[in-house]
């Protein structure tokens, strides 16, 4: 099949990608033009494993690049995977889908083929419906029927999600015609994953619900740690013995300095926000929330008691991308406790494998190094933020610091002399 894609950012790049593999012709429309012509010379503009081969792979033959709506009157759907970031209430700012929709409607003016128009993009129950729909509709002109419309929420997870694309857990599909969720099924003939159809609200709360109900377990998981540590139990002991009841899994268990990423504290936020709206007190979700933002400083408050005043001490953080393997630092967990490090007056002395260019964007006034082993010289404390593989494998390098005092917010090392934050 033909398929456009609005939005060639990580959930828009690597769906098309995957698509070309599948053996579609795809063509993504991306409004940033310097990201544009990065992908159209076939380097991917973040980190992803497996994602620049595929685009090597299939750009300039069944992939192609644009800034140009008119690309996509050959398709025979259209999928928009635009970012929807919060507003500063916690809602889903709607701005890009909108304007994504107006222009497919305006693009789709000129022919009479049969097009579906797919958000992947998260959004709040309603929004294909009554937001998507319309601003298509009212573009385009047509009104016999022609256009259709589907949601095909997306899970992949950052670092893992070209294999992802080909091992999901599940695919949903929402739609109100029946002949559109039929074409967008067919789009994933090959892969092996049971499918979901709903309505497309439906559709568009499993992914609320999913990233609620993982983020739940990960600041249950941290409040769980936190009590364990001051009973002085190892709450990743605990945790193996909880998972393996089938009932909980043992997944997303990690006790640690909390949730990070461009999806769950977002997600989060805009289902109380769409509960609030409703009359609704969300007081889990809330609680969610409430945890996972005070969490990370516990790192902080722990560093104040081993070391005193931070004012001029320096601090090497190790890790500052939200996980490991990606380069995206979207409400990672090292940004609050680097501002809370700068506002205490100590001096940062920043190590990502690849995140360090993405990280200064935010903190352009802190040292970054190009090795941990630099970032932990001379430094007076550590803290250990992100849990990159390659961290399990430092020790001597701790003793170039002034003195061994290291914190993990993640379980990866394997020295001596650490604590964990819930450990
Ligand atoms: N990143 C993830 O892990 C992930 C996973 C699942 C779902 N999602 C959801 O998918 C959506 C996209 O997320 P993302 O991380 O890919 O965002 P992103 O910011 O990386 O990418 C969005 C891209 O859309 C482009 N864009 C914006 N408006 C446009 C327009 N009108 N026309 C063409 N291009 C336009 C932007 O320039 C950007 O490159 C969000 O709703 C997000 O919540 C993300």
């Amino acid at each position: 099949m033909r398929i456009s894609i609005i939005g060639a950012g990580y959930v828009g790049l690597v769906t098309g990608a995957c698509f070309a593999e599948l053996g579609h012709e795809v063509h993504l429309v991306e409004i940033d033009r310097e990201k544009a012509g990065v992908i159209d010379r076939g380097i991917a503009p973040f980190y992803e494993p497996g994602l620049e081969a595929l685009l090597k792979k299939h750009i300039h033959r069944t992939l192609a690049v644009s800034c140009e709506y008119q690309e996509i009157t050959g398709s025979d759907c259209t999928f928009i995977c635009v970012g929807t970031p919060p507003s500063p209430d916690g809602s889903a700012d709607l701005r890009f889908i909108r304007s994504a929709a107006h222009s497919i409607g305006s693009a789709l003016k000129e022919v009479r083929d049969p097009h579906t128009v797919v958000v992947k993009s998260t959004v709040p129950p309603g929004t294909t419906g009554a937001v998507v729909a319309p601003a298509v509709m009212e573009g385009s002109g047509r009104q016999d029927g022609s256009i259709t419309f589907a949601m095909n929420p997306e899970f992949l997870r950052e670092g893992r999600a070209v294999e992802d694309f080909f091992h999901p857990d599940r695919i949903v599909i929402g739609c109100s015609k029946d002949i559109a969720c039929r074409k967008v099924a067919s789009l994933y003939d090959g892969i092996d994953a049971p499918m979901v159809t709903t309505g497309l609200e439906a559709a568009e709360m499993i992914k609320y619900v999913s990233n609620a109900f993982l983020a739940t377990k990960i600041s249950f998981s941290n409040e769980i740690g936190n009590i364990c540590k001051k009973l002085g139990i190892d709450v990743y002991e605990v945790m193996k013995g909880v998972g393996l009841d089938t009932r909980i899994s043992p997944h997303f268990l990690n006790a640690g300095a909390g949730f990070g990423g461009s999806c769950f504290p977002k997600d989060v936020s805009a289902l109380i926000s769409l509960a609030e709206s409703m009359g609704e007190n969300p007081r889990i979700l809330k609680s969610v929330m409430e945890v996972n933002d005070s969490q990370a400083l516990r790192m902080v408050t722990m560093l104040e008691s081993c070391i005193g005043d931070l004012c001029g001490k320096q601090v090497a953080v190790l890790g500052l991308a939200f996980k490991d393997d990606t380069d995206d630092v979207r409400d990672s967990r090292a940004i609050p406790v680097i501002q809370s490090l700068v506002d205490r007056g100590a001096l940062v002395r920043a190590f990502d494998p690849i995140a360090n260019e993405a990280m200064s964007r935010i903190f352009p006034g802190i040292n970054y190094y190009g090795s941990a082993e630099e970032a932990l010289t001379s430094a007076d404390a550590c803290l250990v933020m992100t849990e990159w593989p390659e961290f399990s494998q430092l020790d001597l390098e701790f003793d170039r610091m002034k003195s061994r005092v290291i914190i993990e917010g993640r379980r990866i090392l394997s020295c001596r002399g650490k604590e964990g934050i819930c450990w």
